[in-house]
């Protein structure tokens, strides 16, 4: 198996606007490695989010090509990526959310419902989750009888639940404070050890960077050279 995961070649992204077209990504070339925590990083507005958008197929480049393993998505029709999403692929965005009225365990056991898991299965993987994400004391609370930081982890849980190969993190840490954001990174390194799952992340904190196996830094919509 190669030990790259996603490969994205000269990918590009503008978004039309009235006053002319805005070149948010020029030639991004990178490739994530498999079982390997890789951050994205760059100031605000340089294309991370544009970028982790591209790489876990939320969105197509205008040029360029974007590969899951021999796969390409970059070019796959809405329902093709829709589905690739379902299965290979795990999202946590920078503010939670989670479902309000569900607690912990609902909000897990309903994305493996949506993810098409049956009952039993699910009961059981949703436990096992919030347990390898040490929330298993708080399983039956609601989000708003949780910390941020457990939020978050409860979100995580959400995230692998259905075993994706690949999970794509927006700003994870970004409203937590320094010590529940390196909670959260040490989880994703415990994740990738005992799952073996592959993370991207984008993050703006030098602090986290330092338990990056790879960091990529954009400038512009360009990959800075290191
Ligand atoms: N749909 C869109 N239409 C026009 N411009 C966009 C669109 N989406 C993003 N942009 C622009 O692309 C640039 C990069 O945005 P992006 O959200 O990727 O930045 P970021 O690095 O994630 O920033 P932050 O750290 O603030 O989250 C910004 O200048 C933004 O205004
Ligand atoms: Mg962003």
């Amino acid at each position: 198996m190669s030990d790259v995961i996603l490969d994205a070649r000269d990918i590009c992204r503008d978004f039309p606007t009235p006053a002319g077209p805005v070149h948010v990504l020029c030639d991004v070339t990178l490739q994530v490695a498999r079982t390997r925590l890789t951050m994205l990083r760059g100031p605000s507005g340089s294309g991370k989010t544009t970028l982790l958008n591209l790489l876990g197929g939320l969105d197509t480049p205008s040029s360029g090509r974007i590969c899951l393993e021999d796969q390409e998505i970059s070019s796959a029709s809405e329902a093709r990526r829709d589905r690739t999403r379902r299965r290979s692929m795990g999202f946590v965005f920078q503010s939670v959310a989670l479902i309000a009225s569900m607690s912990a365990f609902e909000n897990v056991d309903f994305a493996l419902r949506v993810a098409g898991f049956d009952r039993r299965k699910r009961a059981r993987r949703a436990e096992e989750c919030l347990a390898q994400v040490g929330l298993q004391a708080r399983m039956h609370h609601r989000p708003h009888e949780l910390s941020g930081g457990e939020q978050q982890r409860v979100a995580i849980a959400r995230a692998i639940a259905h075993r994706p190969r690949v999970v794509f993190a927006d700003e994870p840490t970004a409203e937590l404070d320094t010590a529940m954001g390196l909670q959260i990174v040490r989880l994703f390194r415990a994740l990738i050890q005992s799952d073996g799952v592959t993370i991207v992340m984008t993050t703006h904190d030098t602090g986290m960077m330092e338990l990056a196996d790879v960091v990529f830094a954009l400038e512009d919509g360009r990959i800075a050279r290191a």
